[in-house]
């Protein structure tokens, strides 16, 4: 049997080489589609880039070649050949849904512009016509290409996010990043300040310099002093050779001061001198020394209440908030809970070596249903958590432990209540409760390519009519509260 990966996919050998499994190099594009003229020509303007590109055939090799690499990087960058390729938007649909996070790309001749722009609908994050000019292309692989795909974001972390709002942040800070001016990321516990901090030094022009990150909460005030900005021999007891700060390890780079807010008044002040001069004065130290640091602070409060409050000097916030960046919570991302936990999925069963155990649908309704006090960090701790609780052949709700009530009550109802709501998976164009009995008609069939919105929109409208429009009733079977259920109704008739 041929394979993929012993199969010559493009001539001439040099411009895509038959490729050995195992990690994938770094830059790295696919290119789906048949090998014709215009995506030949895409490949070797790629390859100009400093990208290589692998290209292969159709839906079933991408997808071979993605789950071979899941582990690794499997690409920076997908393109769609939406004109040589069969289902074409199908496909596009599937790689957004089982790898979240990987940019998916639409090309296709003048022509069919109307196929390239469907694909957006579908989930791909663009689409172009071939052939491309160079520096179009520039430009698309600059903003997809390496755009979540950052090593350097620590150990093979991705930024991941399908949320309109992340990525208009996502824009704001690659934009900030091009400058040096001063960062304040705010938001709660867990939403990914500290990635976002790591982020916009990767993107920065300062990448190739150090990224510091000091925890303002983990020390003591003298100690915190000493690591901040250095101290020279001699200068205290145990000081017993100069110490370079983090201020000075991170020249040329960034400084990630994570938890601001708990920095003693008096640090406050000797760190607005170091702003305000750009250069530090190492504890017991001769002579000043100066700065080139971009300075990225975070905090999970409300830094201006806490300046309300005398806690924070004013002076030294706006110092810091000259451009602040408001990390929403992971309630207010219900596209990114799905994305995510099927990112954090995929990851740990990479790296647990567990089998590949999918979700169950009830688990999914879950994970939604759930308001994440603990935001992203919370739910890398549940997915993670759940591979390793999971016996079955599917993740089940009770592996996630966490508490709503949907779970209890959509088993109940499951197992033969009389307003029994159960999701079924089922084949494409089945009927949709047409000339079926009774308890046929309380079953949802949903057809594969359902959308997880559309799925929840259609459970709820379907409830509210098995308890003709009771509200509470319905609430109470879907496991939300009455105010969700208000909110989500509110949506779907504005929409
Ligand atoms: N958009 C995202 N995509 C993928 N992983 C994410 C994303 N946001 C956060 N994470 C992951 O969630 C965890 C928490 O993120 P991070 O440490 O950046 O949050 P934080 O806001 O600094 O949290 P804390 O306030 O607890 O310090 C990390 O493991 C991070 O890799
Ligand atoms: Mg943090």
């Amino acid at each position: 049997m041929t394979t993929m990966m012993d199969r010559q996919t493009y001539p001439p050998p040099d411009a895509v080489a038959a490729r050995p499994v195992g990690p994938v190099k770094d830059q790295h594009v696919v290119l789906v589609g048949g090998q014709e003229e215009p995506l030949l020509e895409l490949a070797s303007q790629f390859r100009a880039l400093g990208v290589s590109p692998l290209l292969l055939a159709d839906a079933s090799e991408i997808k071979q070649h993605l789950r071979q690499h899941l582990s690794h990087r499997p690409a920076s960058l997908v393109v769609v050949d939406v004109e040589t390729v069969r289902n074409a938007l199908e496909l596009i649909r599937e790689l957004t849904f089982l790898f979240r996070g990987l940019p998916v790309l639409a090309a296709a001749c003048r022509g069919s512009v109307t196929d390239a722009r469907e694909a957006i609908d579908v989930g791909a994050a663009d689409y172009f016509l071939l052939p491309v000019d160079e520096e179009k292309l520039a430009g698309l692989w600059g903003s997809f290409g390496n755009q979540y795909f950052d090593p350097e974001l620590g150990r093979g972390r991705r930024l991941i996010t399908n949320d309109e709002q992340m990525r208009r942040i996502l824009m704001q800070v690659r934009r900030v990043s091009q400058t040096n001016a001063t960062v304040l990321i705010q938001g709660e516990s867990g939403t990914g300040k500290e990635l976002i901090a790591r982020f916009l030094h990767q993107v920065s022009n300062r990448n190739k310099g150090p990224f510091i990150a000091i925890n303002c909460a983990a020390l003591p005030e003298n100690l915190l002093e000493s690591e901040l900005f250095g101290h020279a021999k001699g200068a205290f007891t145990g000081a017993m050779v100069d110490h370079k700060g983090k201020f000075q390890q991170a020249n040329g780079g960034t400084i990630f001061l994570d938890e601001i807010s708990e920095m003693s008044l008096n640090l406050q002040a000797k760190l607005l001198r170091v702003l305000q001069e750009r250069e530090v004065d190492p504890v017991g130290g001769r002579s000043p020394i100066a700065l080139d640091v971009r300075v990225v602070a975070s905090t999970n409060r409300e830094l201006r209440q806490w300046v309300d409050h005398g806690k924070f000097r004013e002076d030294l916030f706006y110092r810091l908030n000259v451009f602040p960046v408001h990390l929403p919570p992971l309630r207010d991302r219900p596209k990114d809970v799905l994305q995510l936990s099927e990112h954090f999925r995929v990851r740990f069963v990479a790296e647990l070596g567990r089998n590949n155990i999918p979700f169950s649908n009830l688990s999914l309704t879950a994970l939604q249903a759930y308001d994440w006090p603990g935001n992203i960090r919370e739910l890398e701790n549940v997915v993670h958590r759940a591979l390793l609780m999971a016996e079955g052949r599917e993740i089940q709700p009770e592996d996630l432990m966490i508490d709503i009530p949907i779970i209890a009550s959509v088993r109940a109802s499951a197992q033969g209540g009389s307003t029994a709501v159960q999701i079924a998976l089922s084949e494409p164009n089945q009927p949709l409760l047409a000339g079926v009995d009774e308890e046929e008609k309380q079953r949802l069939h949903l057809p594969v390519g359902t959308t997880v919105r559309e799925m929840e929109e259609f459970l709820i409208f379907r409830t509210l009519d098995e308890v003709n429009g009771n509200r509470t009733r319905a609430a109470e079977l879907l496991g939300i509260s009455i105010r969700t259920l208000r909110n989500k109704l509110n949506e779907y008739a504005a929409r």
